[in-house]
């Protein structure tokens, strides 16, 4: 019988899988690199989401371990090409946690154009800041979206009834243009000098470089608004706060950071910021839609040897 070992939380949908499938399985959470390093021999394949960081030192002490699956669309938490080399198949749920995220990504606009943080905060506290607080609204700007997959087309939906210009800025668009006809690809350069609201949705580059740095900030409205529920290193937070305090741009709202979990930021108290602790995905109908995908991948890869979703 395949074992498995589920190594962050997740909905108990990928256990009672598992269970229907005669896979046995250990649910153990929040262990360190060396707790896990001890343990991992034992098991034939890994569930994780992005809390458990699978490196090097845990692939190579996998003597058994033959697919690792990631409950999320991101794996920039697993050592992909260093499990590819241990003959590892690495799996993870493009799609299944979209919706959430794009739904995320329009409350964040939502929120940095109407200034919903600081009045809920204020107004809790009593003070009547009515006079203080005048919002933008969404309709008739244009929504800039960098990176068109499953998430970016979401968000390009959701917000078809503001009467939006939406720009996007992908490579993969042009093939598949004809299905979607409501959004225009166009350069980078372009994207961020015309739009009112920049949304990232693209995987950070693989050298870790960021994609806007102080340069590009010179080249956008100062009335722009950016969003980041992708990755923390795609936005340079350093370069972010500079444009903002030089009023650069107008405002910023990001779901992630560069080091996550974020205890410390630069952004931190810059009142034009608004922030969420990484939680884009995390809504109760996302989190089961990945784990039963993710167990169902896993039990279909062990079981019989069949690759859904591998990256
Ligand atoms: C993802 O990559 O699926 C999301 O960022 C959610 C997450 O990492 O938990």
């Amino acid at each position: 019988m395949p074992k498995v070992l589920i190594s962050d939380s997740m909905s108990n949908v990928a256990q009672k899988i598992f269970e229907k499938n005669n896979i046995s399985f250990d649910v153990k959470t929040g262990l360190s690199e060396d707790e896990i390093i001890k343990i991992v021999p034992d098991y034939d394949g890994m569930v994780v989401r992005s809390a458990t960081k699978v490196t090097k030192n845990i692939i190579s002490a996998a003597k058994n371990l033959k697919v690792i699956g990631r409950a999320g669309a991101g794996v920039d938490n697993i050592d992909v090409s260093f499990a590819k080399e241990n003959n590892m198949i690495v799996m993870n749920t493009p799609g299944g946690n979209a919706n959430a995220t794009a739904e995320h990504a329009f409350a964040l606009i939502m929120s940095v154009l109407r200034k919903i943080p600081f009045a809920n905060e204020t107004t809790h506290k009593g003070q009547w800041e009515k006079k203080n607080i005048k919002g933008n609204e969404l309709s008739k700007k244009t929504l800039g979206i960098v990176g068109f997959g499953n998430v970016g087309a979401r968000l390009s939906y959701l917000v078809k009834g503001f009467d939006v210009e939406v720009l996007v800025n992908s490579k993969s668009l042009e093939s598949r243009k004809k299905d979607y006809p409501h959004v225009k690809n166009v350069s980078f350069e372009e994207l961020i000098s015309k739009s009112d609201i920049i949304s990232f949705h693209c995987k950070a580059s693989k050298d870790g470089k960021p994609l806007i740095t102080k340069e590009h900030y010179k080249k956008m409205k100062p009335s722009v608004y950016i969003i980041n529920a992708a990755r923390g290193n795609i936005v340079d937070e350093k370069d972010l706060n500079e444009a903002l305090n030089e009023n650069l741009i107008a405002g910023a709202a990001l779901d992630v950071f560069s080091n996550e979990p974020a205890k410390e930021n630069i952004l931190f108290n810059n009142p034009k910021v608004i922030l969420s602790p990484h939680i884009a995905a995390s809504t109760a109908e996302a989190s089961i839609v990945v784990a039963e995908m993710v167990a169902n991948q896993i039990s279909d890869f062990l079981l019989k040897g069949i690759k859904n979703n591998t990256v």
